[in-house]
């Protein structure tokens, strides 16, 4: 075997819908701001038992179901998560025991929003190496625990959810090769800092690197890829701001792809954004199946993690 491929998604929200004009009556915001500034409508909140681990297990449950495989079957599971509360064990390895699973390797991944690329490069090297043959990648978030609920610039911006895919082994790679970095001097632009942690950013600074820097960065990831931009089926980047992916998949020249805005219903779920949004997109059959799909995580460490796979 040469490489991966994904072969199934699934993600789990919570039922808890909180809209643009519930939080104008928490905090001095409005309907017409958050929507014009981020994009954002609605956003999914988790209950109280809804742990991080219990939302990433719903999830990789799904997909493991659409996939035709048993929790058994993996032999690599990694989590992508900011938002775990406790040090150990972590949060691969809780799912793991949620979902009675055997003997997998069990990683927890933390780049913030870029963490689910991140996790999903490091399945397909492991793949690739020969160290594993059928890998789940998560990403769970549940940033509302980390969230002043009296900050009107971050308590409209997050959400709670996740998401995941199953990638097992494949003669032709049909995931990757990633095009990962960061940008150490900004470091601190984008914080859940502190105990037991408050999410913070400079939201100026992240918007402009991510609008200056990043189509540059995500030219590359089509270019090592082998993927002219307009032969891109879907475009799945990050969803923090709709003011920021529609731009970025202009520039890029994605003409002919589906773009992923499911931040406008989601709000950010920092490492979840990804999977939920590529999930719906394969749900709803909106991208053909085998059609090359950019992801494209960014933001916290600044970091960030592209790669374009096959669409289940
Ligand atoms: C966060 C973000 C939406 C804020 O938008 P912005 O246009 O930069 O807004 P600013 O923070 O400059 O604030 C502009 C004004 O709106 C106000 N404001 C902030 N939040 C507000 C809210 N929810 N409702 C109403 N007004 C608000 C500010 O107080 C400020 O007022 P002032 O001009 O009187 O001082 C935007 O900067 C962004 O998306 N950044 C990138 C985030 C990102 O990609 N992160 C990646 C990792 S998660």
């Amino acid at each position: 075997m040469t490489g991966s491929r994904v072969v199934a998604v699934g993600h789990y929200q919570p039922e808890r819908v909180l809209t643009n004009a519930e939080l104008a009556t928490m905090v001095d915001t409005s309907d017409e701001w958050i929507r014009s500034r981020v994009g954002i409508e609605t956003r999914r909140i988790a209950a109280e038992d809804e742990t991080v681990d219990a939302m990433a297990a719903q999830a990789a449950a799904k997909a493991l179901a659409n996939a035709g495989l048993a929790p058994t079957d993996i032999d690599y599971l990694v989590v992508a998560t900011c938002t775990a509360i406790d040090r150990s064990p972590n949060m691969a390895a809780r799912v793991a025991a949620r979902l009675g699973m055997t003997t997998p390797a069990a990683i927890d991944v933390n780049t913030a929003c870029s963490g689910f690329t991140h996790g999903l490069a490091t399945a397909d090297h492991a793949i690739r190496a020969g160290a594993a043959t059928r890998a789940l990648v998560i990403g769970a978030e549940k940033l509302t625990d980390f969230t002043d609920w009296t900050d009107r610039s971050t308590c409209v911006l997050v959400g709670d959810g996740a998401g995941a895919v199953v990638l097992v082994a494949a003669d032709e790679p049909e995931v990757g090769p990633v095009t990962w970095g960061s940008v150490p001097e900004m470091s601190n632009a984008v914080r859940i800092e502190g105990r037991p942690g408050t999410f913070g950013q400079e939201g100026q600074a992240v918007f402009r690197w991510a609008t200056t820097e990043l189509p540059r960065i995500a030219r590359q990831v089509c270019e090592r890829s082998g993927v002219a931009p307009e032969d891109l089926g879907g475009v799945v980047l990050h969803q923090a701001n709709l003011r920021i992916i529609e731009p970025l998949a202009a520039r890029l020249g994605a003409v002919n792809a589906v773009v992923a805005r499911d931040v406008v219903e989601s709000g950010n779920t920092s490492a979840a954004s990804i999977p939920i949004a590529l999930s719906k997109l394969v749900e709803r059959r909106e991208i053909a199946a085998g059609a090359p799909v950019l992801l494209f995580g960014f933001g916290g460490g600044l970091s960030y993690a592209g790669l374009v796979i096959r669409c289940p």
